[in-house]
């Protein structure tokens, strides 16, 4: 290894890394449009169970794995895995490929996001008549390659730049800066939503469930998103985790993430889908919902202007914290496994990164008739991470902890900064008896029937 182990500053400051990375677009841009297309507060009560029996034990066990190896996925394989070792040293490497395909396409959104934030500064975001304007406005935008990856190179940039400065000097400090601002601003839109006259068709859409459109795919969708907005099965947690301290109360910190990402992703929601009602546009738009309907939306409200801007901003912070942490679980990997120094990998990585995003990039213009199964480049590489490889990560993590690492040493690792009471020990065999059996064989569950083979 080359450089010595960097540890967070305490325990808030990886609470905040960790919810930083959780809270991403996957709560603001991802969740208010898989809800609105899947039956509203139905998909919601299925996607909160997953988070709880499969999401935060599996979150947990990566947490875990971190901590007691004190490496990056693929050097954690390669110590633990006693048997079947190249098997578990090609997972590492997977975990490494989903973080780069994630990230090559979701710095496109969070390209975009930016861009809508100067576009509200300079006052483009307030004259829509309608959503339809507004999606116009939108397509222009992203069919024009030089804005797309103008924005998208900043974006990278700007990760590139924390990560740059390391866990405590970079990740850390910004997200100390960053999220509490980002709590702020979004508590303030929730307010503002529930203020619009017409908001409780919103509240009764996000509700009321609507059971009629729930099927297999809505429980797989709503599984890969949990695993998704936690930021759960590709070694992201299993890298932060590495960076605390061995006195700190894991078990407590992964309750605390896992609740702020919920409470956020549901304020979320909240804060869209009541001025959506309000101002009656469709809750089904899809990916687009927040930038065809919420322009048009900005654009019927008096000082829309700056309420767009407050979105923007914080759209674009909560996938840079996002961001920066997929980043940073790929320079740790490099690390752990060569001599080279975090600054010539952040550039590497960084510059590899922004390559690949291109294809994502343009798949909303140029390059929108390449792709497969009638998604183009970008669709793709979303539903293949977020649905197939997060879920298979996590099973696999829960594999890899729950049967191959001693029951011994992982409930020891556990209670370590936990504490020890009959209680408490409880809530470890609990844990332990979900991440063995209950996560995976309801992963497994889920795909075969994803794939057709039950009905
Ligand atoms: N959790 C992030 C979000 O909700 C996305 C993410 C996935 C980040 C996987 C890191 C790892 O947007």
């Amino acid at each position: 290894m080359s450089e010595q182990r960097e540890h967070w500053g305490g325990k808030l400051g990886f609470i905040l890394a960790a919810a930083g990375s959780a809270v991403g677009l996957g709560n603001i841009w991802k969740f208010p449009y898989i809800t609105g297309e899947n039956g509203g507060s139905a998909f919601i009560i299925i996607y909160l169970i997953c988070i709880l029996i499969v999401g935060v034990p599996v979150l947990l066990a990566e947490v875990l794995l971190g901590r007691y190896s004190q490496r990056g996925p693929i050097s954690t394989f390669k110590l633990y895995a006693k048997k079947h070792r190249p098997f578990w040293m090609a997972v590492g490497g997977l975990f490494f490929l989903t973080g780069l395909i994630i990230l090559s396409y979701y710095n496109v959104v969070a390209g975009w996001s930016m861009g809508y934030m100067v576009e509200s500064v300079i006052g483009n975001i307030s004259a829509f008549s309608s959503s339809g304007d507004a999606a116009q406005h939108f397509n222009q935008l992203v069919s024009n390659p030089l804005w797309i990856i103008f924005w998208q190179f900043l974006f990278v940039a700007a990760g590139g730049l924390i990560v740059y400065f390391g866990v405590k000097n970079g990740i850390e400090k910004i997200a100390r800066l960053l999220m509490p601002i980002f709590f702020i601003i979004l508590l303030s839109l929730v307010i503002w939503g529930i203020s619009l006259e017409g908001s409780e068709k919103g509240l009764n859409f996000l509700l009321k469930p609507d059971w009629s459109t729930v099927s297999y795919k809505t429980i797989l969708i709503a599984l890969g998103h949990a695993f998704f907005t936690l930021s759960v099965g590709m070694g992201v947690l299993l890298v932060y985790g590495s960076y605390i301290n061995k006195t700190d109360n894991i078990v407590f910190c992964g309750i605390m993430i896992a609740i702020l990402d919920t409470m956020i992703a549901l304020m979320a929601g909240l804060a869209i889908f009541t001025s959506v009602f309000a101002m009656g546009f469709n809750p089904a738009e899809g990916p687009g919902l927040v930038f065809h309907v919420l322009p048009a939306v900005f654009s019927s409200i008096p000082h829309g202007g700056i309420f767009s801007t407050l979105f923007f901003f914080l759209l674009s912070i909560a996938a840079l914290t996002s961001t920066i942490s997929i980043l940073e679980m790929l320079v740790s990997s490099i690390m752990d496994e060569t001599r080279l120094s975090r600054h010539h990998i952040v550039i590497g990585a960084s510059a590899l990164v922004f390559v690949l995003g291109i294809p994502s990039a343009l798949s909303f213009g140029g390059w929108s008739h390449i792709g497969l199964w009638n998604l183009n480049i970008f669709d793709v590489m979303d539903y293949l991470s977020a649905n197939i490889l997060l879920p298979l990560g996590g099973m696999l993590v829960a594999i890899f902890v729950g049967w191959y690492l001693s029951k011994k040493d992982v409930l020891y690792e556990l209670h370590q900064g936990f504490g020890l009471t009959t209680t408490k020990r409880n809530i470890g065999r609990v844990w332990l008896f979900l991440v063995k059996y209950v996560a995976p064989i309801l992963i497994f569950l889920v795909f075969l029937s994803a794939i057709g083979v039950i009905k």
